[in-house]
This record gives C-alpha cells, sequence and structure tokens, in this order.
C-alpha cells in the first residue's frame, strides 16, 4: 500500500480566493500550486480559437484529451501566480479573459473532458508537496488529500475582488456584468451532473468574506502544521 502523499485541496466558488491564497501556501511550505481552473479554461479557449462550437460535446472532449497543458513557475513580474502553456505557447492571460469566462462551465459540465483532466490532476496530486485549487478536487479528483479547504464568499464580494482585479490590471469591470457572471457559473457549476462543486465532508469550511488574504493563508498554513509531519 503507498503512503498519500502530502496534498492540500483548496475548493471553492469563483474569486473566493483559491489561486491567491493557494500560491502564499504553497510558498510558505515549499509545496507547488496547481491550479485546475486553468486547464478547463486552457480547454474552452482552444475550442473557441479553433472554431469549435461550445456545443459540440465530441469534439470538445477529444481536444480535452490531446491538448497539452503546462502550468509552470513563472519568472515574469506581471502578477501571474504562474506560466500556463498550451501546445507550448504562452496563454496565461488569454484564458483569462470575457469570452472563456462566458464559456468554460458549459465546456467543464462534460464528462469526457472532466474524465481526461482528471487524469492529469491525480498525476500531479501523487507527486505530492501540491497545494491543488479547484471546484472537486476534496470530492472527487483527489479525495484522498489529507487537508481539504472550502473557501467562501458572498457573490457581491466575490464580484468586487473581481473587479479590482481587473482594474489593477488595467482592464475596465462593469460590477453588475461580473456579478451576473460569477452567479451564473456558480449556477452552473453547482448544479452540473458531475463532480458539481459542493463542500467535502471532511473539509474546512473558511468563510473569507471579512478576512484579508493573509488572515486565510496564516488559517491554512496553521492547519497544515497540525496535520501533516514535515510541512516545512
Ligand atoms: O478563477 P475562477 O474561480 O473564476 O475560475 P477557475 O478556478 O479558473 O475555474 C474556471 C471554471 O472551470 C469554473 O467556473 C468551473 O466551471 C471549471 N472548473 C471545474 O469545473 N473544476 C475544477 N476543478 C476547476 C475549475
Ligand atoms: O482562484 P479564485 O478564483 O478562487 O480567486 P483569485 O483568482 O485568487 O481571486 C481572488 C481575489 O480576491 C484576489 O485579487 C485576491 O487578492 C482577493 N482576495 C482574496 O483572494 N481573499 C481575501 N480574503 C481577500 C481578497
Amino acid at each position: 500500500m503507498s503512503t498519500i502523499p502530502p496534498v492540500i485541496a483548496i475548493d471553492g466558488p469563483a474569486a473566493s480566493g483559491k489561486s491567491t491564497v493557494g500560491k502564499l501556501v504553497a510558498e510558505t511550505l515549499g509545496f507547488l500550486l496547481f491550479d485546475t481552473g486553468a486547464l478547463y479554461r486552457a480547454v474552452t479557449l482552444t475550442a473557441l480559437r479553433r472554431g469549435i462550437p461550445i456545443e459540440d460535446e465530441a469534439c470538445i472532449s477529444d481536444l480535452a484529451r490531446t491538448i497539452h497543458i503546462d502550468l509552470i513557475p513563472s519568472q515574469e513580474k506581471d502578477g501571474r501566480p504562474y506560466t500556463v502553456l498550451v501546445d507550448g505557447e504562452d496563454l496565461t492571460w488569454a484564458i483569462r479573459s470575457e469570452p472563456v469566462d462566458a464559456h468554460v462551465s458549459a465546456v467543464s459540465a462534460y464528462p469526457g473532458v472532466r474524465e481526461a483532466l482528471k487524469h492529469q490532476q491525480r498525476r500531479i496530486a501523487w507527486q505530492g508537496k501540491v497545494v491543488m485549487a479547484g471546484r472537486d478536487i476534496g470530492t472527487v479528483v483527489f479525495p484522498e488529500a489529507p487537508l481539504k479547504v472550502y473557501l467562501d464568499a458572498t457573490p457581491e464580494v466575490r464580484a468586487r475582488r473581481r473587479c479590482e482585479e481587473l482594474r489593477a490590471r488595467g482592464e475596465e469591470a462593469d460590477f453588475d456584468e461580473i456579478l451576473a457572471g460569477v452567479r451564473r457559473r456558480d449556477a452552473i457549476d453547482s448544479t452540473r451532473a458531475m463532480a458539481p462543486l459542493r463542500i467535502a465532508d471532511d473539509a474546512v469550511v473558511i468563510n473569507t468574506d471579512d478576512m484579508t488574504v493573509d488572515e486565510v493563508v496564516d488559517a491554512i498554513v496553521q492547519l497544515a502544521r497540525e496535520r501533516f509531519d514535515d510541512p516545512a
């Protein structure tokens, strides 16, 4: 029997802080951050660029099985938590664009897409010392994870965070539109048949509405130090 590797699963809805907090937790503990949303975004962007209709489930599932996505630590100083390469091309910012936001939940509801990406995620998790962020890490992708965290915040707080983030990057942001998009994605992600967004029975829920990033990071690092023998 193999021992379960040190993995921290961080799930939660859009803009609850998974990647920002996850990156800092990973840095503190000497772990790697693996943000699984980037995989679904990369498949969606590639489908849009190749003109594959989002309704074409078979074709999009094939695409998920064949494209090569790498998440690698970044040297760039433009605020990116990591670099995303799709078939070798740097698409780190392109996967965060509005058309991808609008279609990614439809793409990620396809069982063929989820199955293809699940294999890649489990392979990474088994390498250990990883903070894996997503929607279904603690419930489906790696239910063995010794520490599961569910980050939450109201849709309004999350939409405000997303607006501030876009404006900080010099992009335009309309609060009402972003709030509607966040709610729409929450609804699709939580009601899809396969691997819906839900809190794992053994997850620690952190409501981040009134917490700073550093406070959330400290809480998770504390849990990791209690849970793992030598998390650094
Ligand atoms: O950053 P944000 O929370 O807005 O989104 P993300 O984590 O990049 O995820 C984008 C979309 O991918 C989500 O809305 C989900 O539809 C899908 N996703 C998923 O289904 N399962 C995951 N483990 C991660 C993301
Ligand atoms: O990955 P996910 O979509 O869950 O969230 P994110 O991309 O990390 O974005 C969250 C945004 O909210 C970032 O701009 C953070 O600086 C900010 N924030 C946070 O993550 N946690 C808090 N407690 C407060 C603010």
